[in-house]
């Protein structure tokens, strides 16, 4: 591969810290990417001459790619009637997760695999450079382990969720599961993971539950992440305070306690507005978490329950209109809070070293991703280095 210059961008969001302002905004920029790393970043006045590859930005914002550190993309079926009931008031309710389970049960490793690209093809499309996948539609041994390598062959971010809800064969026999889930199945998945997760939620797993499901991952070498409260308060964000999680995700529902247990940790706090505006949940309070010191990122969550899109540009438009976030704040939340959720340094930033994972936006200002809410604005996409 060539070197490329990318140069002529009226705005580059660089997110390396620049005398206190998190985005190290540099004006008339330009980027020189070789191989798949980012290899010089400055002025377009000063950048490298006779690098016969060159992009022409117009004058256009340039952003790292989009980190979406949180979503459900190994599934089967879709539950869009339960999307229609919510909006005329039938609340949101875990037991759903059932249906794509036995949906995903029945699908062959072909359609998954199809599936699975299908939903690539279309992050990558809107500017989502690196990503997550969780497992949690499969909950048996045999189709835990099969989404967990279906998942690891479009991510190294592949995430164990065998304790999203106790499943429909084990209903009587939840003890049962917790102890499959410890066992055979984390042996199963561990080879293709990198991250265990738990539902810890009333109706999924309990505070008890989730901390001997994630002990026993990190005996394994997966490292901790929490689904916390997402339905209602409870115990799910200090659980993961305590054991150090990268991330708890949701954080719709937080008391004082919550907030200063965060504010006080290396734990990220999440947050998934797109499940808010699907289930007509009331929006988390991110300003309340930023005022208190806490890092923040923002994730689509995408899966067919609770938020069936992978728009990073409409986290943004969300997290701006209804929780209290500056455009500036949520491109950052959205990049390298992402990576900090992930625990990637690599990713999520502009910088020489870094990974050449950019976005090209048909926009003066990055501010566009939430005053044009909806619009196309993803003009260019290189990842590793590689125009897609
Ligand atoms: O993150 N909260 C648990 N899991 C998903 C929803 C999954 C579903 O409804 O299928 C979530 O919202
Ligand atoms: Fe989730």
């Amino acid at each position: 591969m060539n070197p490329t210059l990318i140069t002529n961008v009226g705005e580059l969001t660089t997110n390396v810290d620049r005398e206190g302002d998190p985005t190290g905004t540099l004006r008339d920029a330009a980027v020189l990417v070789e191989g798949p790393r980012i290899a010089w970043v400055g002025s377009a006045a000063d950048a490298p001459t006779g690098i016969a590859d060159t992009v022409d930005a117009g004058g256009r914002a340039v952003i790292p790619g989009f980190v979406d550190s949180h979503t459900h993309l190994v599934f089967g079926g879709d539950r869009a009637d339960e999307f229609e009931a919510r909006m005329t008031g039938t609340p949101y309710a875990a037991g759903g997760i059932r249906r794509t389970v036995a949906a995903t049960r029945a699908a062959s490793d072909e359609e998954l695999r199809a599936r699975l690209a299908g939903f690539v093809h279309e992050l990558h499309a809107q500017g989502t450079t690196t990503f997550e996948v969780k497992t949690g539609y499969g909950l048996s041994v045999h189709d835990e382990a099969r989404l967990a390598r279906l998942a690891a062959e479009v991510t190294p971010e592949v995430t164990f969720l065998g304790a999203h809800v106790v499943p429909a064969d084990h209903a009587d026999r939840r003890a049962e599961y917790v102890d499959l889930v410890v066992g055979p199945m984390l042996e199963a998945v561990r080879p293709h993971a990198r991250w265990i997760d738990v539902f810890c939620e009333r109706g999924a797993f309990t505070p008890d539950e989730s901390r001997r499901i994630l002990a026993a991952g990190v005996a394994h070498g997966l490292l901790p992440r929490v689904h916390g409260n997402q339905l209602g308060h409870g115990e799910g964000v200090r659980l993961a305070v305590a054991l150090g999680a990268a991330s708890v995700d949701h954080c719709t529902y937080l008391d004082d306690a919550d907030v200063a247990a965060l504010a006080g940790a290396h734990t990220v706090a999440t947050l998934l507005p797109g499940v808010e505006f699907s289930t007509r949940q009331p929006y988390p309070d991110a300003r309340r978490l930023i005022d208190a010191g806490v890092t923040v990122a923002l994730a689509s969550d995408c899966n067919p329950g609770s938020s069936f899109t992978s728009s990073m540009p409409l986290m943004i438009a969300l997290a701006v209109r209804e929780m209290g976030m500056t455009p500036s704040e949520a491109v950052w939340a959205a990049t390298a809070g992402g990576a900090r959720a992930l625990r990637r340094d690599d990713v999520g930033l502009i910088a020489p070293g870094a990974r050449a994972d950019l976005a090209l936006l048909d926009a003066p200002t990055r501010v566009h991703l939430a005053y044009r809410p909806g619009v196309p604005l993803i003009a260019g996409v290189w990842k590793d280095g590689g125009r897609l």
